[in-house]
C-alpha cells in the first residue's frame, strides 16, 4: 500500500458485537494455491481463494509470464490453466509484487531455475524496504543468481535464470516464505534438495506440494528437514482454501474483550503450525469453543465460538513466534485490556514485516493512551489502562488497521483511522463485516 488522500475513516466506540462471520479465504494457501496451479499440468480450480490484493498480486504476475487465471472476485471459483513446470515465459515487463511479501519471495524461487530467462521484480514502497537477502542466499547455494539494491536485499530484483543445482540448505530464519522459495527453486533443480529450517513454520507449501505430485518427503526432529526429489510432473487439482486464522484473529479477540460478545467465525483453517493465536488466548482465559472440527482437502478447519469475559496478561517468546507471527498485532490490543503486564519476546521479525510493526503498535497505542514500552524484540505491555478515543493511522499496514479497529471500539470515546483501507490486502470485507456483526 502507498499513502492515500482517502479521508480518516471514523471509529465509533461503544456497543457489542454478536453473529456469525465467515473469514475469507487464507492468504498463504491462496497464494500457493495459484503459484502451483500455473505450473501444473491441466487446471487447477480454487474454491474459497482470499480476493484481496495480495494473491491478486501473485495472479497479475503469473499471468505476465503465460498462465491463465480466470479474474478474482467474491465468492467465484478460480480456473489457473497451468503451463507446466517448464512453461513460464519471460514477461516482457517488470513483475510488480504490490504490498506482498509472499508474492516476491516465493517468486524468487520459482523463477530462480528457468535457465536463460530474465525477471524483474519490484513492489511498493513497504516491500522494496523489506529484506531479500533471506531468500538470495540460499537460493545461492542452488546457483541461484539474484541481484537487487543494497547488495542483492532489496527490490528491484533481477533475477538471471540458471540451471540449479540440488544442496543441503539451511534456512537463516525460521520462515515459510523462505523455506517456500526454496522448495519451488527445488523443483527445477538437477538432484534432490533438502531444506532445513531453525524452527517449524508453516507447511502449508509441503502439503499442497504433495497433493500436486511433487516428490517431497518430510521428516527430521520436528519436521525441519524437507527433501524434494525434481522430475515428477505436478498435475492440476481442485483446492478448497479454508477461512484465514490470522484474519480471524481480529474477531477471537474483539469477541473475548468487547463485553456481551458472542461470536462465532465459520470455517476457520486450523493448521497446528497456525494456531498460536488460540494457545495464547487460552492461557489469558478467553472463552473460545471449537466446533464442527473436520479435514477439508489436507487442512484441518472449525467454527471458532468466542465469548467475552475477564482476560489474564500473557507471556510468550521465539518458541511460539512462528505459529502466531501475524498475531502479535492484535494481540498487542488484547494485552491492553488485561489488568497485569504482558510480555512478547523473540519478535524480532515484526521489524521486517510490512512495517515495523513492534514499533507501530506501540506508537498508535500510545496514542490511545496505552502503557506499553518496545524492547529491541518485543513489546512490554502493562494492561488495564482505560484507553481513549485518538486519531489513528494504520502507517499503510493492514493487520495494524484492523487491529487498531479493535482497540477503538473498547476506547472510552470515538476515533478515526487514517489509511484505513489498508485492510484489503488480506480482509477487503473487514469493515463490512464489523459494521454488520455490531450491535
Ligand atoms: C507467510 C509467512 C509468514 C507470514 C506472512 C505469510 C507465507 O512470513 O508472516 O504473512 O505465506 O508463507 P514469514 O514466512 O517470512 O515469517
Amino acid at each position: 500500500m502507498t499513502g492515500s488522500t482517502a479521508a480518516a475513516r471514523e471509529l465509533k466506540a461503544g456497543g457489542s458485537l454478536k453473529g456469525r462471520v465467515r473469514v475469507p479465504g487464507d492468504k498463504s494457501i491462496s497464494h500457493r494455491a495459484l503459484l502451483f496451479g500455473a505450473i501444473a499440468e491441466g487446471e487447477t480450480t480454487i474454491e474459497g481463494l482470499l480476493p484481496a490484493e495480495d494473491p491478486i498480486s501473485t495472479a497479475a504476475c503469473l499471468r505476465a509470464m503465460g498462465a491463465e487465471i480466470s479474474p478474482i472476485a467474491e465468492g467465484d471459483l478460480i480456473r489457473v490453466t497451468g503451463v507446466g513446470l517448464d512453461g513460464l515465459q519471460e514477461p516482457d515487463t517488470v513483475l510488480d509484487c504490490g504490498n506482498s511479501g509472499t508474492t516476491m519471495r516465493l517468486m524468487l524461487g520459482l523463477l530462480a531455475g528457468r535457465h536463460g530467462r530474465h525477471f524483474v521484480l519490484t513492489g511498493d514502497a513497504s516491500l522494496r524496504r523489506r529484506p531479500m537477502q533471506r531468500v538470495g542466499h540460499p537460493l545461492a547455494m542452488l546457483g541461484a543468481e539474484v541481484r537487487g539494491r543494497g547488495d542483492g536485499n532489496f527490490a528491484p530484483l533481477a533475477v538471471q535464470g540458471r540451471r540449479l543445482r540440488g544442496a543441503v540448505v539451511g534456512t537463516p530464519v525460521a520462515s515459510a516464505q523462505v523455506k517456500s522459495a526454496l522448495l519451488l527453486a527445488a523443483l527445477t533443480a538437477e538432484g534432490s534438495t533438502t531444506v532445513i529450517e531453525p524452527a517449524p513454520s508453516r507447511d502449508h507449501s509441503e502439503r499442497m506440494l504433495k497433493a500436486f505430485g511433487a516428490d517431497l518427503t518430510v521428516g527430521g526432529e520436528m519436521g525441519r528437514h524437507i527433501r524434494v526429489q525434481p522430475g515428477a510432473q505436478l498435475k492440476g487439482q481442485h483446492v478448497v482454501v479454508p477461512g484465514d486464522i490470522s484474519s480471524a484473529a481480529f474477531w477471537l479477540v474483539a469477541g473475548a474483550l468487547v463485553p456481551g460478545a458472542d461470536l462465532t467465525v465459520e470455517n476457520v483453517g486450523l493448521n497446528p503450525t497456525r494456531t498460536g493465536v488460540l494457545d495464547v488466548l487460552e492461557q489469558m482465559e478467553a472463552k473460545i469453543e471449537v466446533l464442527n472440527r473436520r479435514d477439508v482437502a489436507g487442512e484441518p478447519v472449525g467454527d471458532l465460538r468466542v465469548t467475552s469475559g475477564p482476560l489474564q496478561p500473557f507471556r510468550f517468546g521465539e518458541d511460539i513466534m512462528p505459529r502466531l507471527v501475524d498475531e502479535v498485532p492484535i494481540l498487542t490490543v488484547a494485552a491492553c485490556f488485561c489488568d497485569g503486564e504482558s510480555h512478547i519476546s523473540g519478535a524480532a521479525e515484526l521489524r521486517v514485516k510490512e512495517t515495523d510493526r513492534l514499533a507501530v503498535m506501540a506508537r498508535q497505542l500510545k496514542a490511545m493512551g496505552a502503557d506499553l514500552d518496545e524492547t529491541p524484540d518485543g513489546l512490554v505491555i502493562r494492561g488495564g489502562r482505560p484507553l481513549r478515543g485518538a486519531a489513528l493511522d494504520s502507517e499503510t499496514d493492514h493487520r495494524v488497521a484492523m487491529s487498531l479497529a479493535v482497540a477503538s471500539l473498547l476506547a472510552s470515546g470515538d476515533s478515526t483511522l487514517n489509511r484505513s483501507e489498508a485492510a484489503a490486502v488480506s480482509y477487503p470485507s473487514f469493515w463490512d463485516d464489523l459494521a454488520r456483526l455490531r450491535t
